[in-house]
């Protein structure tokens, strides 16, 4: 059926069928202390694509060990790791979905007592030390490995984690990047790291893999981030992955917008720039999706809990069926707990 979310987009060389994205989301506790699954993901991804999501981003990935954002969360900073990302590239692609895969640095958010960020920061529980220049280093060719990596595992693109207070926040972030050399200062200085990042991995996975990057708002402000999203959209960044940054709450929103604040920043970075823009954030019927793509507000929407809620949310929102929508569990996402005890599974 033609309609606003049936319509393909290109994004680089491939033409995603749809305008729905599975945004990454953590399978927490499936997986063991070496960045290895327990559960398989080839089920979970393969159902949303077989549930006709147009692009799926696998979960957050850690690029070495020492920067997890959970002690049960995948790796991929070994080759070993590459043959359970082939098993998901395998299950989605017969569906003609385009798979990409985030990569992540946790910076100071990492496990362990001693991690590391772009500066000394205070963190409970924890010593966390300013990077050297040579763990920066360090910390791009990860990147760039990790990359090839996925690439190898037949997946298309990966998604760089530069949201949610994660290593590339903080050097983005004026709260907290405090340094005094290239890497702290001025913006250009603060955007660096990512900038550089983006640069060795095109360089190293080449001009037809996805980069797409996932962008904090408001980090530390709007006129800030609408530089930072051109640098990226100059750089060939492919797509962007609008979310929240370190000073999200902040967020001043027009008292008539329909959306969350998150949504709302989506829509006014894709206002800048030319490449695909994905917006966020409490997404859970198909009209507030058909409502953002009709307006021309948004090239993509993302579904988070909502695909978590209903494999086939995609489909269903095509062919004008009823969704299971998302409860919204609180204080945390039954799904994101285990997988099992979402209200909407065993109904
Ligand atoms: C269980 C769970 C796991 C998540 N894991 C990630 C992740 O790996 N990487 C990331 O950038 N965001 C992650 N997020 C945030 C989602 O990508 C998404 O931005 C958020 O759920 C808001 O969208 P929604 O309201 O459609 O669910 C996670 C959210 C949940 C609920």
């Amino acid at each position: 059926m033609e309609g606003v979310i049936n319509k393909s987009i290109k994004v680089n060389k491939y033409h995603v069928k749809n305008r729905i994205v599975m945004p990454p989301l953590v399978c927490f506790n499936w997986g063991d202390d070496e960045g290895f699954e327990i559960v398989s993901r080839a089920k979970h991804y393969g159902d949303r694509a077989k549930g006709g999501t147009g692009l799926i981003i696998v979960e957050a990935t850690a690029i070495s060990k020492d920067c997890r954002i959970t002690d049960t969360g995948l790796g991929l900073w070994k080759d070993q790791h590459i043959r359970q990302f082939e098993r998901i590239a395998d299950s989605c692609h017969p569906e003609d979905s385009v798979v990409i895969l985030q990569l992540v640095h946790a910076g100071m958010k990492s496990v362990g007592k001693n991690v590391y960020s772009s500066s000394n920061v205070e963190v409970k529980d924890k010593e966390c030390l300013e990077m050297s220049l040579a763990q920066i280093k360090k910390v791009k060719e990860d990147f760039v490995s990790a990359a090839i990596r996925a690439k190898k595992a037949g997946l298309d693109g990966v998604e760089i984690h530069g949201a949610h207070g994660y290593l590339l926040s903080q050097f983005t972030s004026k709260v907290i990047n405090k340094r005094n050399d290239i890497y702290g200062g001025s913006l250009d200085n603060r955007l660096r790291l990512p900038i550089e990042i983006v640069k060795e991995v095109r360089a190293a996975a080449g001009d037809d893999f996805i980069i797409c990057y996932r962008f904090g708002v408001n980090d530390p402000t709007l006129e800030e981030d609408r530089y930072f999203a051109k640098e990226l959209e100059k750089l060939g960044v492919d797509i962007l992955n609008v979310s929240s940054g370190i000073g999200a709450e902040n967020i001043t929103v027009p008292e008539d917008y329909p959306f969350s604040p998150i949504t709302y920043m989506g829509t006014e970075i894709y206002k800048e720039v030319d490449i695909p823009v994905i917006c966020v954030y409490g997404i859970k019927e198909p009209k507030q999706a058909e409502y953002l793509l009709e307006n021309e507000m948004i090239d993509m929407v993302a579904v988070g809990k909502g695909l978590l809620a209903d494999p086939n949310w995609t489909n269903k929102a095509i062919n004008g069926e009823d969704v299971n929508v998302c409860f919204h569990c609180s204080p945390w996402c039954k799904y994101g707990k285990d997988g099992k005890t979402c209200p909407w599974y065993g109904k």
